[in-house]
């Protein structure tokens, strides 16, 4: 059975003590709540980490990273290494958010880099991928999602898939508040997990955790995780609350 994932995304947001002083509310809000089978993540941003990291002992909270460089080491002036996140016991990164690829010029080809340096490192993968809004005007979505995954992920073998966690965000859906519909989203992720049927086998397909993001909210979750192709969200805004996320969580 593939497990069920929340993720909050935290982005560029929270100081350190805005960071502690949300872990310990999450703590609170999410003590009792039923999470066997399921995962609760959170991406603070790389300073923040290991305090984070610290925090979140004793609990079934998983602190992640949102980025990291492809390369082992060397002259990368501001960028973190797969090593350097392990070893602060960080175990889960963040691959391919649409603002890394819109901002920072992030290509397939790059993130099939960085894909490969994760992996190699024992951590696990949350890979990113979206259509625009103008491919999906277009008609295009599947095929700019297909080609998404073919470039960045497909030169993997199915083994690697157990170390992978897909997250299909449409670009017009993150932070606008306009979600995909729960049938939109169903119709993509179905749509996903077919294409690695195709490129790989039904147990891979089958076992692989296909997160919805974009908007994801406490009044929508319920409707979206619903979909038996979604297997839980990552969240963006929604996450810097501890109520809200809680409930998200609580949706799933
Ligand atoms: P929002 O939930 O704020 O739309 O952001 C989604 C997202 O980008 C998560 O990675």
């Amino acid at each position: 059975m593939r497990k069920k994932i929340v993720a909050g995304n935290w982005k560029m947001n929270n100081t350190l003590d805005e960071t502690k002083k949300l872990i310990k509310e999450l703590k609170k809000e999410i003590k009792g709540v039923k999470l066997k089978g399921k995962r609760v993540l959170i991406a603070p941003t790389f300073v923040n980490l290991q305090p984070a990291v610290k925090k979140i002992k004793k609990s079934k909270i998983e602190v992640i990273a949102q980025n990291m460089h492809q390369a082992k080491n060397g002259a990368f002036t501001g960028e973190i290494s797969a090593d350097m996140l392990t070893d602060i016991g960080v175990k889960t990164v963040i691959i391919g958010h649409s603002e890394r690829r819109e901002y920072f010029g992030e290509t397939d080809a790059i993130l099939a880099e960085k894909v490969d340096a994760a992996l190699s490192n024992n951590l696990e993968v949350v890979f990113c991928f979206g259509e625009k809004w103008e491919d999906r005007k277009a008609g295009n979505h599947f095929k700019v999602i297909e080609a998404q995954l073919k470039n960045a992920l497909f030169h993997l073998e199915a083994g690697s898939f157990k170390n992978i966690i897909l997250a299909y965000e449409p670009v017009w859906a993150i932070g606008t508040g306009q979600t995909a519909s729960a049938d939109q989203a169903q119709e993509m992720h179905a749509f996903i997990r077919s294409l690695i049927e195709k490129k790989y086998n039904n147990e891979t397909a089958d076992a692989i955790s296909i997160l919805y993001g974009g908007s994801v909210k406490p009044n929508n979750a319920e409707e979206i995780f619903s979909k038996p192709d979604v297997d839980g969200g990552l969240i963006g805004g929604a996450s810097l609350k501890a109520k809200d996320f809680t409930a998200i969580i609580k949706a799933i």
